[in-house]
């Protein structure tokens, strides 16, 4: 028997099976052939939220949860942190290795050249209301520049992906700085093409009459290094719903914008803006153990604590306290920080969070850092999805190249009724709603 195959025995007819092993996983296909007879459609897995389904074979992004390890294309994310832009990293995810120097140059002038906003995209936003959710703004719009570029459709064809790529790592940024004046009633501001990406969406951000706007660098950096630890994470729930999307071939821009709304989730980016309204509704640091009393009771969840891969520290969290020493030289030390390290400190001792290995993700720290950067908590998962924008691409571009893969279509355990005879409305009694 070769070593790397699973036999399986099948108890209601005797049967043995053997499948192959590739790669820690045996294919879902392989287990249709157990049947138990000829009318049997054959065996399937059941899981439920992809608990232990891989979706894809992907040489992006590596994540060892329970070591705490990530890494892109092979390089730990503290030394991409320490070493590289944004942009550099953007295009490691997408072309597989670290630009050249004139190789990033190139790129970055590319980029920076999709900047801009078409005069149509800027007036359907002026059309949202002034209390829009930003994030509902941005998953809008996104979804709007499929009208404004009809041949990003095309999605067969490299050259043209390659465009579609290029215009949505600029113009996302461009958009989440038009939501954010949109809500606080500023008025848009044009890109700047000499400034670099963090720079310029501060500047897009809060330029105001200066004739020419000056980033601070400390807080460009964090903002920097923010966008590195954002800018992917494998196979989570908005790159599932990029490649989910993608699969029918629809284009990029409609599915970076489902992508985004995925996103949008308290469960996934929206986890930082609930940290913010958690530190404030504990208030001040003593009240933080009869909070963490009430969590472990069961009454709402820790924000920020807990992750479906990480069963350790996540290595993000570690880096953004690094970043936000930065910050909070500039800005002067957030209140809610004393908060947030009490709760890390009471969390970490006990039994119910280490028993659920339950450790900070990158949501608990990066809003207090946002906070302190001026952001409303309404901006912190728009600022989420500039940087992932790269990684959800990056996915998606995979995606499609790899032979493999065709429309996403999972299966379904039949639950419901067998066929049953019609009946007409005068004799029908009211059962109520079925919610399930
Ligand atoms: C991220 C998250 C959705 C992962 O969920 P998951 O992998 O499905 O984990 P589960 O919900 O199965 O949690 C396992 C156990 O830990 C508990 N738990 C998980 N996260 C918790 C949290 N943040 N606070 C308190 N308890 C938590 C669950 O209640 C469950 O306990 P039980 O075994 O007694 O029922 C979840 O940890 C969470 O909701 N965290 C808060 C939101 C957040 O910060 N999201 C950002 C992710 S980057």
């Amino acid at each position: 028997m070769p070593q790397n195959t699973l036999s399986i025995t099948d108890n209601r007819t005797g049967q043995s099976y053997t499948v192959p092993i590739e790669n820690g996983t045996i294919r879902a296909m392989d287990l249709r052939k157990i049947k138990t007879g000829a009318d049997d459609f054959g065996l399937m897995t059941y899981d439920p939220a992809f608990m232990n389904t891989a979706s894809c074979r992907s040489a992006i992004t590596f994540i060892d949860g329970d070591k705490g390890i990530l890494r892109y294309r092979g390089y730990p994310i503290e030394v991409l942190a320490e070493h590289c832009t944004f942009p550099e990293v953007a295009y490691l995810l997408l072309f597989g290795e670290l630009p050249t120097a004139s190789q990033l140059k190139t790129w970055v002038f590319d980029i920076t050249h999709h900047t801009m906003l078409h005069e149509s995209t800027k007036k359907f936003m002026e059309g949202f209301g002034f209390d829009a959710h930003p994030m509902a703004m941005l998953v809008s719009t996104v979804a709007a520049l499929s009208a404004v570029y009809p041949e990003a459709r095309n999605v067969l064809d490299p050259a043209n992906r390659l465009l579609q790529i290029k215009r949505l790592i600029g113009k996302v940024p461009s958009i989440a700085a038009m939501s954010y004046r949109h809500n606080v009633g500023f008025p848009y501001v044009y890109p700047d093409n000499d400034l670099s990406y963090a720079e310029n969406f501060m500047n897009m951000l809060w330029k105001m009459v200066e004739p020419k706007y000056a980033a601070h660098p400390a807080i460009a950096r964090a903002l920097d290094v923010l966008f590195i630890l954002h800018a992917d994470h494998e196979q989570n729930c908005s790159a599932n719903a990029m490649r989910a999307v993608g699969s029918s071939q629809s284009d990029p821009y409609l599915a970076t914008a489902a992508a985004a709304a995925a996103l949008a989730g308290p469960l996934h980016g929206g986890a930082n803006e609930a940290v913010l309204r958690m530190l404030d509704e504990i208030g001040s640091k003593e009240n933080v153990p009869a909070y963490i009393k009430k969590i472990k009771e069961g009454k709402g969840k820790l924000m920020g604590f807990g992750h479906r891969i990480y069963k350790n520290y996540d290595p993000r969290a570690k880096i953004i306290k690094w970043a936000a020493d930065g910050v909070f030289e500039v800005t002067g030390r957030n209140p809610k920080l004393e908060i947030a390290l009490e709760l890390e400190r009471i969390a970490l001792e006990d039994e119910y969070f280490v028993q659920r290995k339950l450790y900070p993700n990158v949501d608990f720290y990066s809003g207090i850092i946002y906070q302190a950067m001026g952001f409303k908590p309404e901006m912190f998962t728009v600022l989420f999805a500039i940087p992932r924008t790269a990684g959800w691409l990056a996915q998606w571009q995979e995606m499609i190249t790899d032979p493999e893969q065709k429309i996403a279509r999972p299966r379904q355990v039949w639950i419901g009724h067998e066929t049953r005879p019609f009946i007409p409305i005068e004799q029908r009694s009211p059962a109520g709603l079925v919610t399930r």
